[in-house]
Parts: C-alpha cells; structure tokens; sequence
C-alpha cells in the first residue's frame, strides 16, 4: 500500500512550488497524494513566517495533528519550510510528535533528509506527473535585499539564481506534461543573472519552448524594470502583460527606512514605463511601519490614486525577530486597524475599475475550461462559446461585471 500524504501549504508561490519539488521526492519513495486528513499517512505542512499570523496559522495546524497522531502513531508529520527555519530545532522540543522539521534552506536535500529518517523506502524514479495548465518553475532561491522589515533573507538566504540550463528542462519537462502557462519564480525575480543570461532572455527563451503559451513570472523588484528589460520583451505577445510589484508604501521617508531601494517617484516612474508598454499592475501595500506618520500613510493613499493598479494587497505591519525594524517602537493595534481599514476602503473598487476600463479591448485569452479563460493582463474573461482548454483565444471585450469580461459572441 503507497503512503498516502496530506500537503498543507502555506505563504507564497515559492512555498508552492517548493511543496510540490518535495512532493515529488516523496513520490519517488512510493507515497501518494490525498485531500483527505482522516484517510492519511503523512502530512506535509510547508509554513510561512513572513508575518506572525503566517506562522500562527501552520503551529495551530500542527497543534491540531496532535490528536490526529495519536489516534495512529505510525503516522508521520514533517514540518518544512519558513517557519520551521526560523524555529529550528526548538520545534521538536515544543512538538515531540513530529517526525521530520526541514527548514526553507534545506530544500535542496529534502531527498536525503528523507532517506535519513529511515521512515521511506528507497527512492525510484517516480512517474511523471501530468502537469496543470499552469506550472510553477523556480529560477532563484533566497534573497540579497535587506527590507528592514522582512524576515525572507534571513530563512531563505543569499540569492542562489538556478542554471538557465536547468530552468529549461524543467520548464520543457512541464511544458511536456501538459502545462501551457510558465509562471517564474523568485523573491526577487527580475534581478535573475546565469552568466550572460539575464532575465529578459530567460524569458523570451521559456516562450520558445514547444507547448508554451504564456509566461508569467513573480516577484519582480522595481529597481531592475529597465528601459532595456521593456525592449527586449516588448515584441514577444507570450510574456503575460501583468506585473505584481509591490511597492509597500507611498511615502519616499518610509521606503527609506524600509530600506527599499527606491523613492516614491522612483516606483511610479517605473510603473509608468511598464504601464505604456502594455503591462496592468497590482501591489503589496504595507500599513502602520513604525515609523510611518499620518502625512505617510496620507502619501500611500495618494499613489494608490496615482498608480491605476488592478489590485492591492495589504498587511498590517508585523514585527519579526531579528529583523533591523524589530528593534522600533510598534503603533497600537488601533492604529493599524484604523489605517488598514481606510487603505481596504481605497483599494475595495480598484479591480471592478480595472476591468470596466478594459471594455472595447482586445484580450489573448488562455482558455482554463471550455467557456473561460485568463487574459495576458490576468483578467478573467467569458467567452460565450466553447474553446478547447488550452488554448489562446482572442476576444473582443463587451461589457465587464464585476471581476468578469465577456467577450462578444455569435449569439450576442
Ligand atoms: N520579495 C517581494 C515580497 C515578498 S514578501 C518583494 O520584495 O516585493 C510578500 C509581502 O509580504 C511583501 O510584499 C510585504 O508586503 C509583506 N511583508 C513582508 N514582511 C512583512 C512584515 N514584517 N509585516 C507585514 N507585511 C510584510
Ligand atoms: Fe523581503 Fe525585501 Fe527580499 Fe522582498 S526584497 S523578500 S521584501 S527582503
Ligand atoms: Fe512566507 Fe517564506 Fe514565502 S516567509 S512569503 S513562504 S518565502
């Protein structure tokens, strides 16, 4: 009988795709996957600590397999990821139950941790897995930046950018199993360098790859969108027009002291350029730094009227141990739910204006099912008669309802 095994993933895409890379050496050791906790023989929970709820949320999980271990002993828990970096070694102390802690930076050795646990058979080569219409690649892990704020480099560690070679036949063994969109992955993407070859070419070379229809990447950092990374990938129509670039606050002092790299005009400047070659725009927003004034958090409210993005996500600051802005005064709970609040109320109707300002558009749709499918700028569209999944289809927008465009159809 395989090993049957829960996967709870939490935090990021990286997270994601790390789940399923040591899904994959579990595989390889004859497990199985299954939605069902009751049915299970295993679980993986992959955790997040980039904010104290991330962390809350996967040790309360953990709490909970208590009794779920004890109704089977036999049953294994492996505890890996961000949280279980930070915590280290303390974990099995606090939870005797758990078999296996691997931290974000072991990722690379997930396989011999395996082996040394003594809890797998040994590893044969697994069957490939059909692919999703949408694959994760990771081309970078860690992070060389320093936000003042954030705990990522401290449990993920320097940049280590991945061979382009290996990116390739990952992305072409993928591409193989079925998937039609390539979506990129790194903390800090678009700083991606293997030799000669920058981020820009990676790109225009996973869009070659046979079965590739789009690819979309995620993280990018602001301050390596140059005029020459638009040029190279302005004629290419398969890198999808939607960028997530979180900019975290509005106000230049603060993103001073966050340590971001850029000021406020910096950000739109590059917003700007992105937006004129055709790239929609959504963000991080960060609410209540230590050091973040009323007149600060004014000026976050000001660029989010200024910067037409499609979406905005937004955190209440989080103090992570370790971290430079740790050592700050923190702003009272009231103040961060006051500021979060207002901040929710502007970004509330961003996404509806978005898509009625694509009404009279024409959109490159990648069809998920028969009747709806993704458009380059990540808008969902309705396209009124049926498309085989898979592929692009380009539709004329009509009308926009909510967060849906339905394209014109025969029948109309
Ligand atoms: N590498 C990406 C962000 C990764 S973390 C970048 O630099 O843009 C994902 C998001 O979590 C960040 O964009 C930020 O908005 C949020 N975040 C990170 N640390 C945080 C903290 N200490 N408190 C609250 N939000 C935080
Ligand atoms: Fe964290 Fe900054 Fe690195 Fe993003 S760029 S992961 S926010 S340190
Ligand atoms: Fe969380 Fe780690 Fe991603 S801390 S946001 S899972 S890199």
């Amino acid at each position: 009988m395989p090993i049957k095994v829960f996967v709870q993933t939490y935090g990021c895409q990286m997270n994601l795709a790390d789940s399923e890379e040591m899904f994959l050496h579990l595989s390889a050791r004859g497990a199985v996957r299954t939605d069902n906790l009751d049915q299970a023989d295993a679980v993986l929970i992959n955790t997040c600590t980039v904010r104290d709820h991330a962390e809350h949320r996967a040790l309360s999980f953990l709490g909970r397999l208590c009794k779920w271990k004890r109704q089977n002993p036999q049953r294994i828990i492996i505890f890996a990821g961000c949280a279980a970096q930070r915590m280290g070694k303390a974990l099995q102390k606090r939870y005797p139950y758990l078999n296996i802690v691997s931290g974000a930076k072991e990722i690379e050795h997930f396989d011999q941790t395996l082996d040394k646990s003594g809890l797998f058979s040994p590893a044969a080569t697994p069957a490939a897995p059909q692919a999703a219409l949408s694959a994760y690649v990771t081309i970078m892990r860690g992070c060389n930046f320093n936000c003042s704020y954030c705990i990522v480099p401290s449990v993920r560690g320097p940049v280590k950018c991945l061979p382009a070679q290996t990116i390739l036949q990952d992305a072409t063994r993928k591409a193989q199993a079925g998937a039609k969109e390539i979506t990129l992955l790194g903390q800090t993407v678009n700083a991606y360098q293997d030799g000669s070859t920058t981020f820009a070419d990676l790109l225009n070379r996973v869009s070659e790859i046979p079965g590739v229809q789009r690819v979309r990447f995620t993280s990018p950092h602001p301050i390596y969108f140059t005029p020459q990374f638009l040029a190279a990938v302005k004629d290419n129509p398969k890198i999808a027009r939607h960028v997530h670039l979180p900019v975290q606050s509005g106000s230049s002092k603060v993103l001073q002291e966050m340590k971001r790299g850029y000021t406020r005009e910096i950000f739109l400047e590059k917003v700007r350029a992105l937006q004129v070659a055709g790239f929609e725009i959504s963000t991080d927003i960060i609410v209540g730094f230590p050091t973040e004034t009323e007149e600060d958090f004014a000026q976050t409210l000001s660029l989010v009227d200024q910067a037409r993005f499609t979406a905005a996500y937004c955190f209440k600051y989080s103090p992570r141990q370790g971290t430079p802005a740790a050592q700050l005064p923190l702003h009272s709970e009231n103040v961060l739910e006051n500021r979060l609040s207002i901040l929710l109320n502007k970004v509330r109707g961003l996404a509806e204006q978005a898509y009625q300002r694509q009404v009279g558009t024409v959109q490159s749709v990648l069809m998920e099912t028969p009747r709806k499918g993704r458009s380059s700028s990540n808008y969902w569209v309705e396209t009124g008669l049926d498309f085989p999944v898979g592929s692009v289809v380009s539709c004329k927008i009509e009308r926009a309802e909510g967060t849906l465009l339905f394209a014109r159809n025969e029948h109309d």
